[in-house]
């Protein structure tokens, strides 16, 4: 494992191999805590030892931060918690980037942090010397969510490879889609989007990734379909975005006529929040092949497998 007391900033940074051995871990904490609603036995005496992990979360989260938090109660570590900045000392003038040091500082055994896109932020995290895991930089990355819906997808479709899967709405500003593309590639998926002129990805990572203009079409292609939120909070630097949200629904969102063209067997994903109506319909949240709640479910076990590797926790199978 590639991964161990390293930074976890991106899905380039883990190999094919590290994916799987830690899909096969986060398989065997679901199964082992439906059966016995814990998993904290599984983990081999004094390879836990005193450790904490400090989350520091500067920007908005709910799925993200309580899954990382509930991974690390339910693995046995201990969690610092410092995720509104209101009250820190970032109040009284201290900069993102020294908030992220004096917190390393600390000598937590592993740092998982949320920034915005401050090139401060993300120097600071660079340098330091602790572990640390990406849970969401900007509009640049955000690996653990590309990491459980690659699971989710296993889980639900039986293996990422092959697959087609379709990323509907703000690709240009979303860190969820950067990390997808790299990781489901490197695991063999075909990856394609459907997005407004506005939100259509520029950078050349984006170059040779198939568009669909209509959305219908996309949506026949498909296997697997992974909406994204408007990232409105991002559009803040830019001239006006031009387009109105009557608009994107009326071209984009997934509703009732498009699951009719949809395959029996596809999925359905979203990383939240979900803004109803918008990217998803009502109808389509209802229906069976739409998997929203069970990524957030594998969040934690995905997390909790990702943490114990990163910490050299010893588990026994
Ligand atoms: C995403 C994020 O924060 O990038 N949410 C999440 O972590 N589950 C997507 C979003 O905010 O739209």
């Amino acid at each position: 494992m590639s991964l161990v007391k390293k930074p976890f900033l991106s899905t380039a940074d883990v190999s094919k191999e590290d994916v799987i051995a830690i899909f096969d871990r986060s398989a065997l904490f679901k199964k082992e805590f439906e059966e016995k609603g814990r998993i904290d036995h599984l983990i081999k005496p004094n390879s836990l030892g005193q450790k904490v992990v400090t989350l520091l979360f500067q920007e908005p989260s709910t799925r993200t931060r309580t899954s990382f938090q509930l991974a690390a109660l339910r693995l046995g570590l201990r969690v610092v918690l410092l995720d509104n900045m209101s009250i820190s000392s970032m109040q009284k003038g201290e900069t993102v980037g020294d908030t992220i040091r004096n917190a390393a500082a600390m000598q937590p055994d592993l740092l998982i942090g949320r920034f915005n896109e401050d090139l401060d932020a993300e120097e600071a995290i660079k340098a330091l010397e602790i572990p640390v895991i990406n849970a969401g930089l900007g509009a640049k990355e955000h690996p653990t969510q590309a990491l459980l819906d690659a699971f989710t997808i296993r889980e639900y479709r039986g293996q990422v490879e092959g697959e087609r899967v379709l990323l509907v709405g703000d690709v240009l500003h979303s860190r969820v889609a950067n990390s997808n593309l790299k990781l489901l590639r490197n695991l063999g998926a075909e990856v394609a989007y459907c997005a407004p002129e506005e939100f259509r990805p520029k950078d050349s990572l984006w170059q040779d990734v198939q568009h669909f203009p209509h959305r219908d079409e996309a949506v026949q292609w498909a296997s697997v379909i992974m909406g994204l939120r408007i990232q409105t909070e991002r559009h803040k630097d830019e001239r006006s975005i031009g387009l109105t949200v009557a608009n994107f629904r009326d071209r984009y969102r997934i509703g009732g006529d498009q699951l009719n063209h949809f395959r029996e067997d596809g999925i359905l994903l979203h990383p939240g929040p979900v803004i109803r109506g918008v990217e998803f319909s009502n109808y389509v949240l209802q229906d069976p092949r739409c998997h929203v709640l069970d990524q957030v479910t594998n969040g934690v076990y995905v997390r909790a497998a990702l943490m114990s590797f990163m910490l050299g926790i010893e588990v026994s199978s």
